[in-house]
């Protein structure tokens, strides 16, 4: 009787000696930090815009603490090795999350991209990333630029001890993710939630739409052409089909860059390129893939007089080329500059804190 009872005792104590550790282990976050009460929000798709083909948010459910931190982490140099390429060295607010007035962008050690930086915004509905469509899911689309030497040329592995010894992102990532520390996961999930939710839908454009404002006769006249001349490849109203295509610029004989065909390795996706959102195109100068153009006027002009027509891979649309006047390409002009969002590239909740 003694003996079970001492046995009986002494299992207790064991147990609960157990239980004690098991719970201290999940609970030194909780102490630390706090309950784990995260605020979880909601992406809503503007009134007559498609749903998304995939739900870039299923597996990472989005929440105030988890976009706070994406963003503290889209505008640190730490991401990089020497802390001087954060994210927004090359995607920049005020000019849609492109880089504004450069063809490349620096990056680490004087180096430049092969690329023009894109402009960051509506990302929700797009499926495949980069000009080349090579990335497609925005929650691996970091690793690329921060492990990229002549980009923020760092080691995963690094940022991840840089982020433990800083005095805010522990708590950040437990606000935000609950106990389970700070991983590159983790990481990635949160850029995306900051990246993910930023969406453009304030353009006069938009207000027109929404009956909230009016175009004058020449944007009128110029959505007119947009139309019937752009509207196939660039479609609203995200203005992109988010296809590739060959839209006739002459090979970059210093980059080579075959655009599309570098993926699939099939030569009838030679020299195409996603089609890009026109969506604040004023800010996001120069254009194309590498670019070479710099002015609004310059690119309608390519589509006038300047296409490569004898390149096998180019799209059936452009052929011909774009028969577009004078009077319409102002016109057209008029209406592309009823694409800025001043909304979205000065809203403080973008921008760094
Ligand atoms: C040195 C400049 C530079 C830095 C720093 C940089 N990017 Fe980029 N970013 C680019 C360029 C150039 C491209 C186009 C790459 C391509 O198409 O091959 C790009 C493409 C992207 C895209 C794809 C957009 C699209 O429309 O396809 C996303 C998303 C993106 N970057 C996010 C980030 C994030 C997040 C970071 C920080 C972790 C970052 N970038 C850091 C230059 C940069
Ligand atoms: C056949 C499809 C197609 C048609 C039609 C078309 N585009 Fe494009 N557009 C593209 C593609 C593809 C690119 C990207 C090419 C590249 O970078 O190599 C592009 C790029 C652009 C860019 C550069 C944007 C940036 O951010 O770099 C502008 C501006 C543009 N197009 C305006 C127009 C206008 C205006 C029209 C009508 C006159 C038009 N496009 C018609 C396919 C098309």
């Amino acid at each position: 009787m003694k003996t079970r009872v001492i046995i009986l005792f002494f299992s207790v104590v064991v147990l609960s000696a157990l239980l004690i550790s098991a719970c201290k282990k999940n609970d030194v976050a909780a102490e630390n930090f706090g309950p784990y009460n995260p605020t979880y929000l909601s992406f809503n798709i503007p009134n007559g815009w498609p749903v998304p083909a995939t739900n870039i948010f299923a597996d990472n459910p989005l929440t105030e603490q988890g976009f706070q931190l994406g963003k503290k982490l889209f505008y640190d140099g730490r991401l990089s090795k020497d802390g001087n390429f954060p994210c927004a060295s090359c995607h920049q607010q005020f000019a849609a999350f492109a880089t504004y007035d450069h063809d490349f962008s620096h990056g680490f050690d004087n180096a430049f991209t092969t690329r023009n930086a894109p402009a960051l915004f509506n990302l929700a509905w797009m499926d495949k990333l980069h000009w080349d469509g090579g990335i497609n899911h925005i929650e691996v689309q970091p690793l690329a630029p921060i492990t990229a030497p002549n980009e923020m040329a760092e080691t995963i592995e690094n940022v991840l001890n840089k982020l433990n010894a800083d005095t805010a992102y522990p708590a950040m990532f437990y606000a935000a993710f609950g106990s389970g520390g700070i991983t590159s996961q983790r990481m990635l999930k949160a850029l995306a939630q900051f990246m993910g939710t930023i969406v453009s839908n304030n353009s006069k454009y938009d207000k027109v739409k929404r009956g909230e404002a009016s175009f004058t006769y020449s944007e009128q006249n110029g959505y007119t052409v947009f139309k019937a001349k752009c509207e196939t490849c660039h479609k609203e109203p995200l203005f992109t089909d988010n296809s590739f295509r060959n839209n006739g610029l002459a090979v970059n004989p210093y980059l080579n860059d075959y655009g599309r065909m570098r993926i699939t390795n099939d030569k009838n996706d030679s020299l195409k390129f996603k089609v890009p959102s026109l969506r604040n195109v004023m800010l996001t100068f120069p254009y194309m893939h590498d670019g070479r153009i710099y002015s609004i006027g310059q690119v309608i002009d390519h589509y006038r007089s300047g296409i490569i027509t004898t390149q096998p891979t180019l799209d059936p649309l452009l052929i011909n080329r774009i028969a577009i006047s004078n009077a319409e390409k102002n016109d057209l002009i008029y209406f592309l500059n009823t694409l800025t969002d001043q909304q979205m590239t000065s809203d403080p909740r973008f921008s760094a804190n």
